[in-house]
């Protein structure tokens, strides 16, 4: 019998009375038998879908091997998953993480202590209005979104933040306390609002003659989401410290710190933790990276994202509103608060969609999804709009 009784659980969150049970490719399968088309994927977590094979594969074919040993020693998957991202990323080295947030914090710590060294204490890390970079203390500080800045007081100091795409604001910002700038190259959790190219490539060559660093948070545009492997390569440059998550893992908790190795100034005992680097779990990093490199991948998720864009625009010609964002990471912009209400009656009809603020949903399929389930999608949420949108105009 599934135990469907959930109330042994904190309520951290408003959650409809399902429970899921199995999961495959963009479909999931609740403890009553109902199907879901899931465009969410675990907040774009399953980039290769529900329990793909290579995943599935690598994770048995591990755990009957070494589940762990200890981050006090090497182990072969989180060598070989470190080696594999710095070749993919000209980065140079890795630190592994068991949650994205957890990623970020490393970051901060990094560039702290990159400021102690090289900077005469610079502590000070820029971060942009918006912005969403986890739920721990410090990465709450670094986040702008709305309504935290007088949560869970005092917060962490040192993160002054500025409009994303406001160059001139940035500058202004930097003074001699700044160690970086940080920042998402989509801000996803806002509701998909991009930084431009042209920002990016003039915050690096601003960051660059500032003597700071910048901090690129890949969490949700890293591992092909945007049709390349990172966000930055679309810009054309490099940040110094990366964080990679969400898909990292393609369905596991692991996320990572990625550094130049000339800012890489961790000391002995700076930076650590129980699980970090499990074998198990970067025996699935590394299933990831073999699938996203290979010949055509890449491409694949570019061309299906324009074909969901596509889709989405003649959607948005029929009940209002616009599209935006890159790759496989789409929102509309439905320009009312109707997010919320189209979610729900969505998931009735075996949809799941996400709403990152009442006026937008958004977009985030495995990286493998087909044209023939983007077409089921987009029937469902044509029929759901018009039963939502049809008569709040007419009123
Ligand atoms: C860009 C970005 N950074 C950090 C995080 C924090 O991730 P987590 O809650 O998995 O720690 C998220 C989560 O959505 C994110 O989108």
């Amino acid at each position: 019998m599934t135990q469907t009784d959930t109330s042994a659980l904190m309520e951290i969150t408003s959650r409809p009375p399902i429970v899921f049970t199995e999961g495959n490719g963009s479909w999931l399968t609740d403890s009553a038998g109902k199907t879901y088309l899931d465009f969410v994927q675990g907040w774009a977590v399953n980039c290769l879908g529900h329990s793909p094979k290579p995943i599935v594969d690598a994770l048995a074919k591990q755990a009957a091997r070494l589940i762990n040993c200890s981050p006090a020693f090497y182990n072969e998957p989180m060598a070989r998953l470190a080696s594999l991202i710095t070749q993919a990323s000209g980065l140079d080295q890795v630190f592994f993480t068991n949650s994205d947030a957890e990623a970020n914090e490393g970051a901060i710590k990094l560039a702290r202590k990159w400021g102690a060294l090289h900077r005469a204490g610079a502590f000070e890390i820029v971060t942009m209005d918006h912005g969403f970079h986890g739920r721990t203390l410090a990465t709450m500080s670094a986040s702008g979104k709305a309504g935290w800045d007088k949560l869970f007081e005092p917060k962490v100091p040192g993160f002054p933040k500025v409009p994303l795409n406001d160059l001139a604001a940035v500058e202004r910002a930097i003074g001699p306390r700044t160690a970086a700038v940080m920042l998402e190259p989509i801000q996803g959790e806002a509701g998909v609002f991009e930084a431009s190219d042209a920002f990016l490539r003039d915050l690096r060559a601003l960051t660059k003659r500032r003597g700071i660093l910048l901090i690129l948070d890949e969490i949700q545009t890293g591992m092909g989401r945007t049709g390349r492997f990172f966000g930055f390569e679309h810009a054309g440059i490099a940040p110094d410290v990366m964080t990679l998550g969400k898909g990292l893992g393609g369905g596991v908790p692991l996320a990572a710190l990625v550094a130049k190795r000339e800012v890489m100034c961790f000391a002995h005992g700076d930076q650590g933790g129980t699980f970090n680097g499990n074998p198990l779990m970067t025996a699935a990093g590394c299933a990831v990276m073999v699938e996203i490199g290979r010949p055509g991948f890449l491409a694949q998720v570019a061309e299906t994202g324009a074909y969901l864009a596509e889709r989405l625009t003649q959607l948005s010609r029929v009940h209002g509103g616009g599209v935006r964002g890159r790759g496989l990471l789409l929102a509309l912009d439905l320009k009312r608060p109707i997010g919320p209400q189209l979610v729900e009656r969505a998931r009735d009809r075996g949809l799941l969609i996400n709403a990152p603020r009442p006026d937008c949903l958004r977009f985030m399929p495995s990286l493998n999804v087909s044209r023939a389930e983007i077409d089921q999608m987009i029937a469902i949420l044509d029929r759901v709009m018009t039963e939502v949108v049809a008569p709040a105009m007419a009123k």
